[in-house]
């Protein structure tokens, strides 16, 4: 069957069953929050690779490792012949993986090539107000500007998006997001797939509202400023069911959830996998599991192991198969290693430590922490750096049933407790986004040892934007 008579019967499908999901199987995953799927998409799935970004070294010059970045529009085939509208970095849409090591020097140079200014923020990296990429940060239309950075922490996923002032949502939403590898000496050593686009993936997760013909615009209603900006489109790195050639052995995938305000329930149909990091590096060993959930902003890595797997298997994405995972005949590495990271042990007297409290609210006058909604000219506190503090942050939107991803600024924490009880292993490392379900409570620990105005919002852009954010100042 060539490709024209496949389109005509899709499009038959689709005209008599509009809006059905195409194609896909599913499997009910639980109940999962504000995510309805309606792939209304032309595409036959799992007929397009995944897109690997490119894996960008730079360039080292006197000590420094230079990389360049062009933020810029595009036209990018989302659905079979349709072509969106998008922006991305370097490309029609999200952007290269910049490989950094940690503590050494970086220089990365933006241009800004859309019609309006932007900004980049490094989110995960350990870095002040002067890199951070959301105080007079704005890079203006056709012009360039350099950041200077090193992160000193441990080895990580990070990534990066834009961040100015009401437009944070749109232009993410558009295609801007690229991914940060930061290895450091015990990365490299450790016995884990990292054969970049071979046994180590980048899997960034995004649903998106897209017409029929292939159209994404950004806009809210009501109802999307309340529950933020999803849509049933789910795209691995840009692509609706996408699939990936895998090797006899174990799979790395470093998941990022870049999506505005949808939460991921994770899995591989029932079968057993294990996560090896979170958000802000590898955990202490890897952790046998069944369903990874992953809130807007944050990541996990986790390892596949194909014996588990029949020659095409699915992961699953609330209750979807999502990606298509074909063996291939080459053999990989097999034994997964019993141990990874120190990931320091909580010692310290908590009680002597100053507690904060952070109250998160959506109501339908709009989205508040402590009640205030953020403005840009007032500090909420200050601190001192080199201190250390407890943070309890609480979902007081019991009404509205919303969970919000709290997301601090230049820091990664600990999560020491969750609704008064310990919190589950995948919890118990380095974090900078922790979600917090209707109703929730969560305890973190967190040490200051950047400096400046940092901020901390609830990582559903759309309430980011609406005011669920303040900001604090760090002082030398
Ligand atoms: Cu990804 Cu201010 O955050
Ligand atoms: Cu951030
Ligand atoms: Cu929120």
């Amino acid at each position: 069957m060539n490709k024209i008579l496949i389109g005509i019967i899709v499009l038959g499908s689709l005209a008599a069953t509009s809006n059905q999901v195409l194609g896909s199987t599913s499997h009910s995953s639980g109940h999962n929050h504000n995510t309805t799927f309606n792939q209304t998409s032309l595409t036959i799935e799992f007929q397009k690779p995944l897109l690997i970004p490119p894996l960008l070294k730079g360039e080292v010059k006197d000590g420094v490792r230079n990389f360049d970045l062009n933020v810029t529009k595009g036209k990018w085939e989302s659905i079979d012949g349709k072509f969106t509208e998008t922006y991305g970095y370097n490309g029609p849409i999200l952007g290269p993986v910049l490989s950094l090591k940690k503590g050494e020097k970086t220089k990365v140079n933006i241009k800004n090539s859309l019609s309006e200014e932007t900004t980049v923020h490094w989110h995960g990296g350990i870095l002040s107000q002067d890199v951070d990429g959301v105080h007079n940060a704005d890079i203006q239309p056709n012009t360039q500007k350099s950041v200077e950075f090193i992160l000193n922490q441990p080895a990580a996923t990070l990534w990066f998006h834009p961040h100015p002032m009401h437009k944070t949502a749109s232009q993410v939403y558009k295609g801007l997001a690229g991914l940060i590898y930061l290895e450091d000496d015990i990365s490299e050593n450790l016995n884990i797939p990292k054969t970049y686009g071979v046994d180590d993936f980048p899997i960034v997760i995004q649903d998106k509202k897209l017409t029929v013909d292939g159209q994404l615009t950004y806009s809210t209603t009501h109802m999307e400023k309340i529950h933020g900006k999803s849509g049933g489109s789910l795209m691995i790195n840009g692509i609706i069911s996408p699939y990936i050639d895998i090797l006899n052995g174990l799979t790395r995938l470093r998941v990022v959830n870049g999506s505005n305000a949808t939460n991921y329930d994770i899995d591989l149909d029932g079968k057993e996998f294990y996560q090896i990091a979170s958000d802000g590096g590898l955990l202490s060993s890897p952790i046998s599991m069944k369903k990874l959930t992953l809130a807007p902003g944050e990541r996990g890595e986790i390892l596949i192991d194909s014996n588990e797997l029949n020659n095409k298997s699915y992961l699953y994405i609330n209750g979807k198969q999502a990606l298509e995972l074909r063996k291939n005949k080459k053999t990989g590495l097999t034994s997964i290693p019993k141990t990874l990271v120190e990931v320091p042990e909580i010692t310290k007297n908590l009680n002597s430590l100053k507690t904060r409290t952070f109250s998160l609210k959506t109501t339908s006058k709009g989205n508040t922490i402590n009640n205030t909604p953020y403005n840009m000219e007032k500090l909420n506190f200050e601190v001192q750096k080199g201190t250390q503090e407890i943070w309890e942050i609480k979902n007081g939107s019991k009404m509205m049933d919303m969970p919000h991803p709290f997301h601090v600024h230049g820091a990664q924490f600990r999560v020491i407790e969750r609704n008064g009880k310990t919190p589950p292993l995948n919890e118990q490392g380095w974090k900078d986004t922790v979600n917090l379900n209707a109703g929730d409570s969560v305890k973190i620990l967190i040490t200051y040892t950047t400096d400046g105005i940092t901020v901390y919002h609830c990582h559903i852009l759309e309430h980011e934007e609406d005011g669920m954010m303040g900001q604090f100042q760090i002082n030398k």
